[in-house]
């Protein structure tokens, strides 16, 4: 696979400082995965650690990879911090990277990634309604496209999934094939997240993904899908998703269980240690594993 525009327009450059940066948009790096049916894990990042663990197991997995920064993030660590810290791994690293807002919910933020240099956003007005949906989304298309990034926008509703869910309960909140094709041919984003399931955070019971409206969407919409709160989801139903076209897989909450597993770990044996250093180097090799685990279960590694 070749990222011929690496310097191409979609190069961002640092509004402060000199440095020339190179990312990618999700645009760009979805190009690929559409033709080959592969897709690239989203990973959230709100520290170095986690930061360094996704890039070096991309490196070594030679897949390209999505580093995302959600609000909560944002507020945690700041925008300029986290900026740098991605602008800085993309620079040293000669794997695909995009940048990308995670679950932006205001214009203001949405207008700080801009210009903090993040190749790509998501507006998420899922819970407006579906025109409000559009009306917004169309507002963010307009001003990040002229900027050069990609917009991902969601429809309708994830989380709180209940394993005696009934049917008509699982149509009013998994996504409607027919709204979404109305919502992508009006709105012109990237890629669409869409609810067939999934839900954010720790699951209560497993996963049944709604794969055949997965397919219909698909095929209705013909353009990158992106699957959120994918943490916890069987490898054997995730993998029917990427062949039915799924692009981008967020992963949060598994990073984050790898992160806290590897320090109570680390403590258990260590339990006199104060070193920082060997605390986060443990917390860092087990993310690593997770990353690895997920980047192949999507099939993006050896891409490069
Ligand atoms: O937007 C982030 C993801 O949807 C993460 O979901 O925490 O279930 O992995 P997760
Ligand atoms: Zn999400």
């Amino acid at each position: 696979m070749t990222f011929s525009s690496l310097t191409g327009p979609q190069t961002i450059f640092l509004r402060k400082g000199d440095l020339q940066i190179m990312l990618v948009t999700t645009a760009e790096i979805f190009r690929d995965s559409e033709k080959n049916r592969y897709a690239i894990g989203a990973f959230n990042i709100n520290n170095m650690e986690i930061l360094q663990a996704i890039i070096e197991t991309a490196e070594e997995e030679k897949s390209p990879v999505i580093v995302a920064v959600s609000e909560g993030a944002i507020k945690y660590a700041g925008l300029e911090y986290l900026s740098a810290m991605v602008h800085i791994a993309a620079k040293k690293t000669n794997i695909p990277v995009a940048f990308h807002l995670d679950h932006g919910t205001t214009y203001d933020v949405i207008m700080k990634c801009i210009a903090n240099g993040l190749t790509s956003v998501m507006i998420d007005s899922s819970s407006m309604p579906l025109q409000e949906n559009i009306t917004t989304t169309k507002e963010i298309v307009k001003v990040a496209h002229a900027c050069g990034l990609s917009v991902e926008a969601e429809l309708g509703r994830l989380g709180g999934i209940e394993d005696n869910i009934n049917t008509d309960e699982r149509d009013a909140r998994f996504t409607n094939p027919d709204e979404a094709k109305t919502f992508v041919e009006q709105t012109n984003v990237d890629s669409l997240a869409i609810a067939i399931g999934t839900s954010h955070g720790l699951y209560k019971g497993t996963p049944n993904l709604d794969l055949k409206r997965l397919d219909i969407i698909k095929k209705l919409i013909n353009m990158p899908v992106v699957l959120h709160g994918a943490s916890g989801v069987p490898y054997d139903q995730i993998e029917n998703a990427i062949k039915l076209g799924v692009n981008k897989i967020n992963i949060d909450t598994d990073v984050r269980l790898a992160f806290t597993s590897g320090i109570k770990d680390f403590f258990s044996k260590n339990p006199e240690a104060f070193d920082p250093r060997k605390v986060c180097s443990s917390a860092k090799l087990a993310m690593k594993e997770v990353v690895r685990e997920k980047i192949r279960a999507f099939k993006s590694n050896n891409r490069l």
